[in-house]
């Protein structure tokens, strides 16, 4: 049976399809002089990004389920909650979103801007990420008792209907690669909770073409979600009316670590790397998903030509050249202060 995304519910909110085209400014930085860029950091919708995907499948799926309102799990600096936040708000819907941890004592833009657009944040007050989905789930059922109708959103929208977004992804892609001589069938794309690249791969399984998507997590361990990603690509598959075979998806998947040294955190080295990427190429580079992920291309072996998929992340972005300003400007307060004691 052919993919068909057609008769499955969603709403349009993004700009489609995404440019894809050559980049060799960026591709002189990374050190791959045939690198492509396909575009998600312009999907066109609130702060955009891949999340803008999911969003689409999930808001009908929670509008045909008759829902009020959405609860999310989504930490303080999700994009995907901000989005989501954003995408329920437009069409009438209420937003909670719950994140792990405390209120942050340091401004942080993603919650910033869910909040900005009317989303309830309730804190978990524990460390632990997954804590977020138990308490979203309790959340959800206290809503019920007063009335409500909550649609209840895992991490990062990674549901089997979420990933539907990627799948959709998958066919602009192959369309623009009819329509486009040279289009490099090796992606290199990051990966959080996984459902932008189960739903790529699956729907890169159904293509003529021999695609292959190198996903490099900036979360988990690889060995700990590769399963977790051929399941889902294997039931959103399913939801679009097509069987897919374990063997088919790991054919066209590779997870890496890119996780080094640690989960939203960069080195000295990825950090001046990110900053040269940006004044070079003039692109938003987000340090937890794209700046990780080009390091890891950096350094990787891997056979050219290369498409890079760019997933957004302009708030992650903003943190970033706050949080760099912040520093030079103490930095340069201090060599004054140095200066001054030597006089
Ligand atoms: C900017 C950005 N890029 C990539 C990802 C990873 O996507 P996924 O969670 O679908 O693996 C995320 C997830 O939140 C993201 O916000």
């Amino acid at each position: 049976m052919a993919l068909s995304i057609e008769d499955l519910h969603s709403i349009q909110l993004g700009a489609w399809p995404t440019p894809l085209r050559p980049n060799p400014t960026l591709g002189q930085v990374v050190g791959i002089p045939d690198l492509w860029i396909k575009r998600d950091d312009l999907t066109g919708f609130s702060w955009g990004g891949n999340k803008v995907r999911a969003v689409e499948y999930l808001i009908a799926d929670a509008l045909r389920a008759g829902a009020t309102e959405v609860v999310l799990a989504g930490g303080p600096s999700s994009n995907f909650a901000a989005v989501m936040a954003a995408a329920a708000r437009s069409v009438g819907l209420g937003a909670h979103q719950v994140s792990y941890g405390s209120e942050p004592t340091d401004p942080v833009a993603a919650l910033i801007a869910a909040r900005s657009v009317g989303a309830q944040v309730h804190f978990t007050e524990s460390p632990h990420r997954a804590e977020m989905e138990t308490m979203a789930t309790s959340l959800g059922r206290r809503r019920v008792e007063v009335g409500a109708v909550p649609y209840v959103v895992p991490r990062g929208g990674a549901s089997d209907v979420g990933a539907l977004g990627f799948i959709a992804a998958a066919i602009e892609l192959d369309k623009q690669a009819d329509e486009t001589s040279d289009v490099p069938t090796t992606i290199v794309i990051p990966l959080g909770s996984g459902g932008s690249t189960a739903g790529l791969v699956a729907g890169l399984c159904c293509s003529h073409r021999n695609w292959k998507v190198h996903a490099v997590s900036v979360s988990r361990a690889p060995e700990d979600i590769e399963e977790d990603i051929v399941n889902k690509s294997i039931r959103c598959a399913a939801l679009a009316g097509v069987t897919l075979t374990s063997a088919a998806v790991t054919s066209c998947l590779n997870v890496h670590d890119g996780r080094n040294p640690g989960f939203g955190k960069l080195s000295a080295e990825q950090e001046r790397f990110a900053t040269e990427m940006s004044t070079k190429t003039g692109l938003l580079i987000d340090p937890t998903y794209n700046a990780k992920t080009l390091f890891w291309l950096r350094d990787a072996s891997l056979n050219t030509p290369i498409l890079y998929w760019h997933t957004g992340g302009s708030l992650g972005a903003l943190d970033f050249m706050l949080s760099s300003r912040r520093r030079s400007h103490r930095e340069s307060q201090q060599s004054t202060a140095d200066t001054e004691s030597v006089r």
